[in-house]
């Protein structure tokens, strides 16, 4: 615990959220719903846990978000810590989840619980997040024996894509249902402390959370969850071309930016900017235009 500034000229309190802390949120016990917004890097970082979100995921998204990938299956364990390390420097009260990606715990349990002590190690994260349910369960039973807190993720596992033949809604049907039912219950017998339930039918997703003693989070699941998740570019308008539907935009700060900088552009090309409350005061002993400037001002 330790003292923060508030953004109102007073100090106050400011603590870390903590695993146990979401994992006794359920909204059927009375409990406030869990935010969760993805984060990259430390500027944006710093504005979300600001905001007062509760936690912050390092998403193997960053693949898409930041380097441009048209999937998450590229993503490596070290991009991951590398980008946790940054966002984590910006956060006083948010906790910070960071992404198992893609082949970092597939192979082996050995392998899943080497590369999530890697993430808390070299990553600064407080938990992991996994994709996956009963094939899965092992080893994230063997995290939590760790002491390693665990998010599990259900539904659209997007490092899946190619077995689902693209981003499609899952859980449909009775068969998809008890697929997305058997996956939640098996992460939650394992000891997660929450779930993603990305992408399914939002009644699929009130009968998960209300089977569960811990909440989901959705994202794509409808409002009877204990939580939502969303990509922070999506959350923030700053995407380009296709959005997914459950990606609302509380901001359009894409047209933003571009206004902005086209204004910046105008101004450089008008010799407008700098003006001079954005110069320096003049050097008093620069030599006078007519006069040629001595050798140690010339570089
Ligand atoms: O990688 C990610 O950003 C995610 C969220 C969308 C849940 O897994």
């Amino acid at each position: 615990m330790y003292s923060s500034p508030n953004g109102t000229g007073v100090r106050a309190v400011v603590r870390k959220v903590t695993a146990p802390e979401l994992s006794a949120r359920k909204v059927s016990a009375g409990a406030r719903p869990i935010s969760m917004v993805t984060a990259y890097d430390f500027t944006m970082a710093r504005l979300l846990d600001e905001a007062g979100v509760d936690a912050i995921l390092v998403g193997d998204s960053l693949g898409m978000i930041v380097q441009g990938l048209s999937n998450t299956l590229p993503v490596t364990l070290d991009e991951i810590c590398y980008h946790g390390r940054a966002v984590a420097r910006g956060l006083h009260h948010a906790h910070l989840v960071g992404d198992l990606p893609f082949m970092s715990y597939q192979a082996s349990t050995t392998q899943a619980i080497e590369s999530a002590g890697k993430l808390i190690k070299e990553g600064a994260f407080e938990s992991v997040k996994i994709e996956g349910g009963v094939e899965v369960a092992e080893s994230v039973r063997r995290m939590v024996q760790a002491g390693i807190p665990v998010m599990g993720h259900v539904g659209l596992t997007p490092q899946s894509v190619h077995a689902f033949g693209g981003f499609k809604v899952q859980g449909r049907g009775v068969d998809g249902a008890e697929k997305v039912l058997e996956d939640a219950r098996a992460l939650a017998e394992a000891g997660v402390f929450a779930i993603v339930l990305e992408a399914i039918p939002p009644d699929l997703a009130a009968r998960v959370t209300a089977e569960l003693m811990i909440p989901t989070v959705g994202i794509g699941a409808g409002r009877a969850c204990d939580g939502q998740v969303l990509v922070c570019t999506d959350l923030l308008g700053m995407s380009r071309g296709h959005s997914p539907k459950f990606a609302k935009h509380f901001a359009e700060l894409g047209d933003a930016i571009v206004g902005a900088v086209k204004s910046y552009v105008s101004e450089v090309e008008a010799g407008t900017f700098p003006g001079p409350e954005h110069t320096y005061k003049p050097n008093a002993i620069a030599p006078a235009a007519d006069e040629a400037p001595p050798s140690e001002l010339r570089h």
